[in-house]
């Protein structure tokens, strides 16, 4: 018994501290250089970074690559991308390297850079689709051809520290790996090519590492109960109450208060939970073979627009999803046995942006889906969801107790009951512990 329980306090524990998402397990960001051909002084690479995250995508500004060389090494010229700092290359004479620094950074160019700038899947503005909803967007790619490096397989130092921001904090990324050749075909696909050399660098999100507290919250309603449940208070964190702005605000119609910030702090209107991002989630009706839900996002953001938005749902009836209204939907099936999450996402040039917070700052679709006669109920919040994510980032629901419950149901007495013997269970692990 303490073992097990030792266990479980393991689980809980690694869960929070090792970015894990349960709803996508292999969700990552590999990089991976492949080096395409030697130099005189070192190798010329394609570095291409693919989001392998289902509904995790890199939002305007973009990412930011870093690494720390591991010996002298200097970038000559980068295709396709740049690096925000030259660095001190007060040595060099002549050709003078395009960046010097130990430690590069490396940013995205943005659309419409010449051509000859250019290179494959490049020039995005480091924006990077989720691969669940457009994989062939998902993808980043740009070329480095790097000076007083090794000059053959042996001789290579792979770079280190490889941090990545997306746009924000919140990956870790592990270690360059060496990892079997790349292969190419030739355009008119009858020759195979392969790299000289290739490592990987994974990267894994965690938004316990991005942010002290969630960036959206969850409100539910009913058409068997009045009763609006809202987001819990605070939800968001209210340490910024005194910044945020009241949605009859005359300051609203002041020119500029739309204009994004360089460092991306939000201008939030005013509510009890204070959240970027609210998600409604409404019972709507009660058909005999049927349920209707209506979904409603709301940003309360006055300075961003949500590019490729996405949402997430945990429900054990979205394996029966006859219809949805006006959302792209896509199933997940994270775990093969079981298939009771979901993607949500706009319909393209339709409602795939959420604008600004004000009149036209949210986005609604219903959804139909078909009864399991076996699961089925009303009560005690089963029609609710599980879990809820806004752009991967996991949404605060209400508390169990505060959800919608059907008149005269026996939910007073059963939750006493529950609660009851979660206490006895609670106290005789205490006791063995
Ligand atoms: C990264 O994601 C890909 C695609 O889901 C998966 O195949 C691979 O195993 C993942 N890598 C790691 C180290 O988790
Ligand atoms: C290396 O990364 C690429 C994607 O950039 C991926 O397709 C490949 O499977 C990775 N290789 C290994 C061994 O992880
Ligand atoms: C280096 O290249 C040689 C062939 O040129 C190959 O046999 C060897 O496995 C390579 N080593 C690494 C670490 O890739
Ligand atoms: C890489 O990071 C680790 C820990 O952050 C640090 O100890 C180490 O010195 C860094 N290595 C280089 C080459 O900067
Ligand atoms: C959001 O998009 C609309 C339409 O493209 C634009 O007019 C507005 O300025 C944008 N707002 C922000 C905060 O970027
Ligand atoms: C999961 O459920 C959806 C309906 O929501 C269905 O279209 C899909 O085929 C199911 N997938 C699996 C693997 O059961
Ligand atoms: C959907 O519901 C029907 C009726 O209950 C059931 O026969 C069917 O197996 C369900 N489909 C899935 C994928 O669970
Ligand atoms: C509706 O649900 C709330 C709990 O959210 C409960 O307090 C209230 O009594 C319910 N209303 C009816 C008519 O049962």
């Amino acid at each position: 018994m303490r073992f097990s329980v030792a266990v479980l306090f393991l689980a809980v524990f690694s869960s929070c501290v090792v970015a894990y998402d349960p709803l996508d397990p292999t969700g990552n960001i590999t990089i991976k250089w492949d080096v395409m051909s030697w130099t005189p002084d070192g190798y010329v690479a394609v570095v291409t970074m693919n989001n392998f995250q289902m509904y995790r995508h890199i939002m305007s500004p973009g990412w930011t690559l870093g690494w720390t060389w591991a010996k002298k090494e200097v970038i000559w010229t980068v295709v396709g991308a740049q690096t925000t700092e030259q660095g001190d290359c007060s040595k060099f004479k002549g050709n003078v390297p395009h960046c010097c620094k130990k430690n590069p950074t490396v940013v995205d160019l943005l659309p419409g850079v010449p051509y000859n700038q250019q290179f494959s899947n490049c020039c995005k503005g480091g924006v990077l689709s989720a691969w669940g909803q457009d994989p062939q967007a998902s993808v980043s790619q740009f070329q480095v051809s790097v000076g007083q490096a090794g000059t053959s397989n042996k001789t290579v130092k792979l770079p280190k520290n490889f941090t990545l921001l997306g746009p924000g904090p919140g990956y870790t990324c592990g270690p360059a790996k060496i990892v079997p050749p790349t292969n190419f075909l030739t355009p008119d696909r009858r020759r195979k090519t392969q790299s000289l050399m290739t490592w990987n660098v994974t990267c894994t999100y965690s938004q316990f590492l991005a942010r002290k507290h969630p960036s959206c919250c969850v409100s539910f309603s009913s058409f068997y109960n009045e009763t609006i449940t809202p987001c819990p208070s605070c939800a968001c964190g209210c340490e910024n109450k005194n910044k945020c702005i009241k949605s009859d605000s005359k300051l609203l119609s002041v020119v500029g208060i739309n204009t994004p910030r360089k460092d991306n702090a939000p201008l939030l209107q005013c509510t009890h939970h204070m959240c970027p991002v609210r998600v409604h989630w409404h019972v709507k009706v009660n058909y005999k073979d049927y349920w209707r839900v209506k979904i409603a996002i709301t940003n309360f953001n006055y300075r961003l627009n949500y590019t490729q938005w996405t949402l997430v749902v945990q429900h054990p009836n979205l394996n029966n999803v006859t219809q949805v209204f006006s959302f792209d939907y896509k199933p997940l099936v994270p775990y093969q046995s079981i298939n009771d999450t979901g993607m949500f996402y706009g319909m393209k040039f339709y409602n795939d942006l959420l604008m600004e917070a004000g009149s036209h700052g949210n986005v609604q679709s219903e959804v139909l889906l078909e009864k399991d006669k076996d699961t089925f109920t009303l009560k005690q919040g089963w029609a609710f969801p599980r879990k809820v994510y806004f752009n991967g980032e996991e949404c605060m629901l209400p508390p169990p107790d505060s959800y919608p419950f059907l008149p005269n149901s026996a939910h007073q007495g059963q939750a006493f009951i529950s609660i009851l013997i979660f206490s006895l269970l609670t106290l005789s692990l205490v006791v063995m512990w």
